[in-house]
């Protein structure tokens, strides 16, 4: 087990990964080990009952060396960022906050000699030039969204760290995340967690993508373990510090309704597309992951039967005072 003494900072820490990664890394290294933060402060019991939870807008690049000094971070998950709607809506700050805000955490992490940090890129990297089909580890990268074109520049400044300051960064090319805890922050894959609430909650639901749109997707147990099975990975092994490929299944949204409608056939889709599409539309529709496979054994174990199953049943469970009987 890495950093037996040093802390894990994780940054972004209440959002869709965040919420979710602190519990699992505090079962590896205790809650005392991973310091949780964010800039919103309404972290729920669960958090702050677990470890320490910390305000922390990682623009402020004095308030994040002072965190880390004061607890003695060795290892950073840095998942604070602005996602693709958003990003397109408010482009100013998904720059300053996916560019500005990593560039931060790379030079703390520099100058502390921290051992590894770990930064999440997208599917969001390619764009309309790109193979959309088996899109390789290594090929075009021209985003056509804001978001896309921090993650580009986000993966080039750490790859930069690697190379100049031999920092230990690792980071993957996540595709869509669906997961059941917490809702995801404003992204272009965000429908395929929404139509599982308004399934349960309304049994309708309206599409801003196409039913033919289609779109490579992890559920989040896969996403979480690739997070942390990377973070393990002896360094030698790691030909990319830019970011890995990775993928779980591929399917339009119209599948990912049939599939629904096999467990609650009453359940009913209108697609009705906006701002979204043409973000979707610039992206892969699969992804090869072949080099994350053969450098730290990357497998999914999620296909989208099981994910349906076990969203549905977790949704249930968690939204069972909200569900209209009848
Ligand atoms: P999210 O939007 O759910 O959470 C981001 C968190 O960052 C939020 O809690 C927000 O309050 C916080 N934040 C925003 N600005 C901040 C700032 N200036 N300082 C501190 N915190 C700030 O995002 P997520 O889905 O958890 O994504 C985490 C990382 O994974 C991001 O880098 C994202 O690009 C990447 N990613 C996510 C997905 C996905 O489908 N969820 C897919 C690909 C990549
Ligand atoms: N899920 C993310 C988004 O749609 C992909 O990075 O923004």
């Amino acid at each position: 087990m890495a950093e037996k003494t040093k802390r894990i900072l994780v940054t972004g820490a209440l959002g869709q990964i965040g919420s979710e990664l602190v519990h699992r890394l505090r079962e590896m290294y205790g809650g005392d080990g991973v310091v949780a933060s964010d800039m919103r402060d309404r972290a729920p019991a669960a958090m702050t009952d677990s470890g320490p939870f910390e305000h922390l807008d990682v623009l402020d690049a004095e308030g994040l060396a002072a965190l880390c000094r004061q607890y003695e971070i060795g290892q950073v998950y840095h998942l604070a960022a602005i996602l693709s709607g958003v990003g397109e809506l408010k482009p100013d700050l998904a720059y300053n906050v996916n560019m500005t805000g990593l560039k931060n955490v790379l030079d703390v992490a520099k100058e502390m000699k921290m051992s590894r940090v770990m930064v999440p890129s997208s599917i969001a990297v390619f764009g309309p030039s790109t193979p959309r089909d088996n899109t390789p580890q290594e090929t075009l990268l021209r985003p056509i969204s804001m978001y896309g074109v921090t993650k580009v520049g986000g993966e080039l400044l750490c790859d930069y760290y690697w190379q100049k300051y031999g920092l230990d960064v690792r980071g993957v090319r996540y595709p869509g995340l669906i997961s059941h805890t917490t809702l995801p922050g404003g992204g272009t894959t965000d429908y395929a967690v929404a139509i599982y609430y308004d399934a349960i909650l309304k049994g309708s639901f309206e599409c801003f993508v196409s039913e033919d749109t289609v779109l490579p997707m992890m559920y989040m147990p896969d996403a979480l373990r690739a997070l942390i099975e990377l973070a393990q990975a002896p360094s030698q092994n790691l030909r990319y510090r830019n970011a890995y490929n990775l993928t779980a299944l591929s399917f339009s949204a119209g599948e990912l309704a049939s599939c629904i409608q096999e467990r609650i056939p009453d359940f009913k889709i209108i697609y009705k597309p906006d701002y979204h599409q043409e973000i979707a539309d610039s992206w892969p529709r699969s992804i090869d992951d072949s080099a994350a496979a053969a450098d730290w054994n990357w497998a999914p174990e999620y296909d989208l039967g099981k994910m349906t199953d076990d969203m549905l049943a977790e949704l249930r469970k968690r939204l069972k005072d909200e569900v209209v009987s009848g």
